[in-house]
């Protein structure tokens, strides 16, 4: 008997689910944090000395604006060298002041943005994008072989890139790129009533092709012209010679320190050169050379692995299976389509061993996810590369540092599962600015050779960044959790060699983001839980543990429910150095709340839950952005965006959060920024029902910007598929339309600079 099922909108979301069993440093004792909060302050001093404003970043939505500064370098600090060419003194800004009347929390299926601001629709779920295609039905009657040639679903991290003379031209405003990833489905919508399947459990399968086609096709990323008219509307070109999608079936290359090793064999590539496909791209990132960055994150769940079938495995297999968590029946079970394509589209899917050598079946294929893939948007026919010196883990993002000709590149990552950690990769190879323009080449050039690094904030308010190589840190044939073989096995087993190197443990890593103001780096920690962050388990850098009251569930909301945004800046200024300073810039709360859970004051204008994107202005420098994917202040208001006018890391002081977790109350000491204040942080737009905000960018100009609606009515219940009238949202259509994943563009009615 079939049945229809909704397998992409688990019960538990896929990134809430942690696998790291370790027992990294926490805090060392509340006695040593006094002295060393002295220290801290000196490590500060260094920390901003360098900054200065010629340091300017781009990363996420950069491309236009100001985004990718070409800078001549700045006298190193505080190192003695004279700098080759002194950086031009910048001239004085006046400070940016939010000049819009923040939006109230809303619980409606509309878009709501401030008086003076529109919002317009854009490019959403199935729309064609060449021409000949039909027009999307949304109905499930779409015909899956356009779909490759359809927008994808969830829409999520997005870049403009500017467009002018057919080349890349970072302050083009009226035309250019737009390059989003499309991170999942909600499979419930795509189709007639929703996925169809037979049997249940591990015997459960799909049983129609054509559903799990197009579900294919849906991952990925677009490629889009978008442009304004004589009127000021924007609009995508359906025939546009630059669309593009990218997605499961996409050949894509390896490069860099695992490209061609063992663990990359499979069926499809016998020598580990290449894989097919992307899947479950989240955030986003750039390069100044003018490409997309778009990173796999929770793509373990879409392999099939059944523990019973692990006959052959070697331990340190299982280990990794583990530790990335690779385990179950794959989330939208395409491993279980019969019979198999000669191609195995499906069966690459499935880790099972069932052949006598990796080159004969796929029990490397997860091996092949995990990865920053770099897209040359510009060239259709280029072939996507697999970075791999930059660790395969729950990629987040990879957000650009500070670009400084003579200098290394740097891109700050965060790894989205609970308990997992932050990194950062730094080029071995020096910006030359010649490069831009040089597509996926100018890649190999920086991007396949460097360090890597994981993060270890000390309860002093300082931190250490930690390198992830052979034979340093414990990274060795005889650590004890996991035996490093070579380069390619640190890198493919990243987690692995970042618990060797005793990294910390963090509130689940989103979005990172740099001030182009100062280089100051922030990083969003979504939430956490009880179970996954015990009220003993509550460090320095992830301070709170408290009950929030969403409804009467109240168990549920214990832990970190609300989340928070850290911050760091590198010693010296210097985004290469292996030290930091930080402290905790804003935390997630009800306004409601008790002071030692709303510890940045939050009111009702700008209170918030549960931060994950996160992206700093190129033409408003100075100016964040931060959009919330949150289930526990949605008893009030569904998910936003704000804007945000944040300082400098250490602005604020020391502070003692009081924890209680029911009769248990706990003293936690920690580094908090100024409280933002209404002035710093105000409430943009709030969502339609049931979606989170992500993916944000701006034209060159700053006059529109692009952000993504995901997965609108998300939690629609499977059996309500046949009543429109139970559905979660109808947003964007309205009426009694299923609901869709779109992106869009929001001007102010004077023309002028977004949120300013
Ligand atoms: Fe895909 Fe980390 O949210
Ligand atoms: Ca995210
Ligand atoms: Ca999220
Ligand atoms: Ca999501």
């Amino acid at each position: 008997m079939t049945a229809p099922r909704s397998l992409g909108t688990p019960a538990i979301d896929p990134d809430d689910i942690g696998h790291n069993p370790t027992d990294n440093p926490a805090s060392p004792p509340l006695a040593d944090l006094i002295a060393a909060r002295l220290s801290r302050r000196r490590m500060l001093g260094f920390g901003l000395a360098g900054g200065g404003s010629a340091l300017l970043a781009a990363c996420g939505g950069g491309g236009g604006g100001g985004g990718f500064p070409i800078l001549p370098a700045p006298a190193p600090s505080p190192a003695p060298a004279p700098a080759p060419s002194p950086a031009p003194a910048p001239a004085p800004a006046a400070p940016l002041e939010l000049k819009f009347n923040p939006v109230a929390k809303s619980l409606a299926d509309v878009v709501s943005v401030p008086a003076g601001y529109t919002a317009t629709v854009l490019y959403r779920l199935g729309d064609p994008i060449a021409a000949g295609v039909p027009a999307y039905a949304n109905d499930g009657s779409d015909d899956p072989a356009t779909y490759d040639r359809r927008a994808g679903d969830h829409h999520d991290g997005m870049t403009f890139f500017g467009l002018a003379g057919g080349a890349w031209n970072p302050t083009a405003a009226d035309r250019g790129l737009l390059v989003m990833n499309h991170e999942a489905i909600t499979p419930l919508f795509l189709h007639p009533a929703g996925q169809t399947t037979s049997g249940s459990g591990a015997a459960q399968v799909r049983t129609v092709a054509g559903e799990v086609q197009r579900e294919f096709y849906l991952h990925g990323v677009s490629v889009i012209e978008v442009g304004k008219d004589g009127a000021g509307a924007w609009s995508y070109k359906q025939d546009s010679a630059f669309n593009r999608r990218v997605h499961t079936l996409t050949e894509m290359e390896f490069s860099g320190p695992a490209a061609k090793s063992d663990a990359l064999k499979t069926k499809f590539s016998p020598d580990g050169s290449k894989t097919r496909g992307t899947v479950n791209n989240c955030a986003n990132g750039t390069t100044p050379w003018g490409t997309y960055l778009t990173c796999e994150e929770n793509w373990a769940g879409y392999f099939r692995r059944i523990a019973a079938d692990d006959t052959g495995r070697t331990a340190k297999e299982t280990a990794s299976f583990a530790r990335y968590g690779v385990a179950g029946n794959g989330r939208e079970l395409w491993a279980t389509v019969t019979p198999d394509t000669a191609d195995g589209l499906y069966g690459r899917w499935n880790t099972q061993a069932l052949g006598a050598a990796a080159t004969d079946d796929y029990r490397n294929g997860h091996n092949t996810y995990g990865w920053v893939v770099e897209i040359d948007p510009f060239d259709p026919a280029s072939t996507p590369k697999k970075r791999t010196a930059l660790g395969r883990f729950g990629h987040e993002g990879a957000c650009l540092g500070p670009v400084v000709e003579g200098k290394p590149l740097v891109w700050y990552m965060g790894d989205d599962s609970r308990n997992e950690y932050v990194y950062k990769f730094v080029s071995a190879k020096a910006w030359d600015p010649a490069d831009i323009g040089k597509g996926t080449a100018a890649g190999d050039k920086y991007m396949d050779e460097g360090r890597l690094y994981v993060a270890r904030f000390d309860a002093d308010g300082t931190g250490v960044w930690l390198e992830l190589a052979l034979g340093v840190n414990g990274i060795t044939g005889s650590n004890a959790a996991y035996a490093f073989a070579d380069a390619a096995d640190v890198v493919v087993n990243a987690r692995l060699a970042a618990d060797a190197a005793g990294a910390t443990k963090m509130d689940r890593p989103e979005w990172t983001a740099v001030n182009p103001k100062n280089g100051d780096v922030y990083l969003t920690l979504t939430n956490t839980n009880a179970s996954s962050r015990p009220i003993t388990a509550t460090d320095a850098a992830n301070p709170r543990f408290y009950n929030d009251p969403k409804g009467s569930a109240q168990t549920a909301q214990k832990g970190n429910p609300n989340g928070h945004i850290i911050r760091f800046a590198d010693d010296g200024g210097d985004p290469a150095a292996t030290t930091f300073a930080w402290d905790v810039y804003l935390f997630g709360a009800r306004a409601t709340a008790p002071a030692d859970v709303n510890v940045s004051q939050l009111s009702d204008d700008n209170d918030f839950s549960s931060p994950d994107g996160m992206w700093f202005s190129h033409a408003s420098p100075g100016l964040l952005w931060l959009e919330t994917d949150d289930g526990a202040y949605t008893d009030v208001t569904n998910c936003m965006l704000l804007a945000a006018l944040p300082g400098s890391v250490g602005d604020g002081g020391p502070r003692t959060i009081t924890n209680v977790d029911g009769a248990t109350t706990a003293q936690q000491d920690t580094f908090v920024g100024q409280a933002p204040g209404d002035a710093g942080l105000r409430r943009f737009l709030v969502g339609p029902a049931d979606c989170e905000l992500t993916g944000i960018a701006e034209s060159g100009d700053g006059r529109a910007l692009f952000v993504n609606i995901q997965h609108p009515g998300e939690t629609t219940p499977v059996a309500d598929i046949g009543d429109p009238s139970k559905f979660g949202s109808h947003w964007p259509e309205g009426g009694t339309a299923r609901p869709r994943s779109a992106t869009l563009v929001i001007t102010k009615d004077d023309g002028g600079l977004i949120g300013l």
